[in-house]
């Protein structure tokens, strides 16, 4: 049997394992040390120490979609809806920009009420007042007209997670109605057009086995993403996997290694979930290859409506405006945060 550290050699040589190979490295939990070693190192060859941030405006979390994992799902009559206006996004865009930001995330749930024209415009205005910054849109599965309508406006990014590449693991996570192979469609539709993608999973989902996490990994390699986002499962009270397991630290981890190590320059989140499991999460993050913060520049008064599972960080460190102590964070772990638009390596644009 090869032991984890020359799995771990081999797969930062030839950013691949043969799926056995990945079953062995999934399963050892004595490889943090080495993974963290490998991964730091080959994070450090491409983008130093550099921590990027990104300025996450949740902009509303109505959603006609009904994931089962999910707080702010459709059947979700706990949870109190709101929106932004165009003017009230704008406002946060305005006070992450003096702030320093130079990239605005916009999330939100799968809200009918902001058509096509409602986000043209809205990307229009932040593409027009802060023509330096990046736009990246999170609003889930649209067609390929309203994907490339969002870039010819301005948008730049698209983040959509495809949540599990297995087709039965994602009926389980899912209603149906809802499909895995449209998800991947629109992850190889927005590549098409020319933004930079971001997909992920949820690690300890529901059902999720190692095969699946194997598969994910096969799936992310067909993609090829600029952005990876991956964090733990988190329960939430008021859904149907209410008593199921949150994801552990440490399988977060392992993936963070991994994916460092098969994908170099890829750009990686170290999420809010992740933060959320662990005070110290984030940093863990960072120091296993992880190079993005998306701190949260929502208005204060929303945060606690956007919670998509229990006890979501939203007023302390992870606030944009708390992004000293965030920084002073972040340095502690031996990084600096970074004021640019934090393009992936080797897609720098405009
Ligand atoms: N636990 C962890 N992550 C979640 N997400 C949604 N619900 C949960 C949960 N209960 C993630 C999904 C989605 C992203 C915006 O948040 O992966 O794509």
């Amino acid at each position: 049997m090869q032991n984890s550290s020359a799995l771990i050699q081999k797969l930062r040589e030839t950013r691949n394992l043969t799926d056995a190979e990945f079953r062995l490295l999934l399963i050892d939990d004595s490889c943090h040390e080495i993974l963290a070693q490998n991964a730091d190192a080959v994070r450090r060859e491409h983008y130093g120490t550099d921590v990027y941030l990104r300025g996450l405006i949740e902009f509303t979390n109505y959603c006609k979609n009904d994931c089962l994992y999910c707080g702010i799902r459709k059947s979700n009559r706990n949870a109190v809806r709101y929106r932004l206006t165009r003017e009230d996004i704008l406002e946060c865009c305005k006070e992450g920009y003096a702030l320093g930001f130079r990239t605005f995330v916009l999330q939100g749930g799968e809200d009918p009420y902001f058509t096509d024209d409602r986000i043209c415009d809205i990307i229009s205005m932040i593409h027009l007042q802060y023509s330096d910054c990046a736009i990246t849109l999170s609003i889930g599965e649209k067609s390929y007209e309203s994907y490339q309508a969002y870039f010819q406006a301005g948008a730049n990014r698209y983040l959509l997670r495809h949540e599990t590449a297995d087709i039965a693991h994602y009926a389980k996570l899912h209603p149906a109605g809802m499909s895995c192979d449209n998800r991947k469609n629109c992850l190889f539709q927005l590549r098409e057009i020319g933004y930079q993608v971001g997909a992920g999973m949820m690690i300890g989902a529901p059902y999720q086995t190692l095969d699946h996490l194997i598969e994910d990994l096969r799936f992310l390699q067909e993609l090829n993403p600029q952005m990876i986002g991956i964090g733990p499962f988190l329960s939430h009270k008021d859904t149907p996997f209410r008593n199921f397991h949150n994801g552990d630290l440490e399988s977060v981890l392992k993936l963070l290694g991994i994916l460092r190590l098969m994908f170099p320059k890829v750009l990686l989140p170290a999420t809010t979930a992740l933060g959320t499991l662990h005070p110290e999460g984030r940093e863990l993050g960072l120091q296993m290859g992880a190079n993005v913060i998306m701190p949260n520049l929502s208005p204060m008064s929303v945060r606690k409506k956007y919670m998509l599972y229990d006890n979501k960080i939203c007023t302390g460190d992870e606030s944009a405006q708390q992004y000293h102590a965030l920084a002073k964070r972040v340095e502690s772990a031996g990084y600096q945060v970074v004021m640019a638009r934090g393009d992936a390596k080797g897609f720098e644009t405009k």
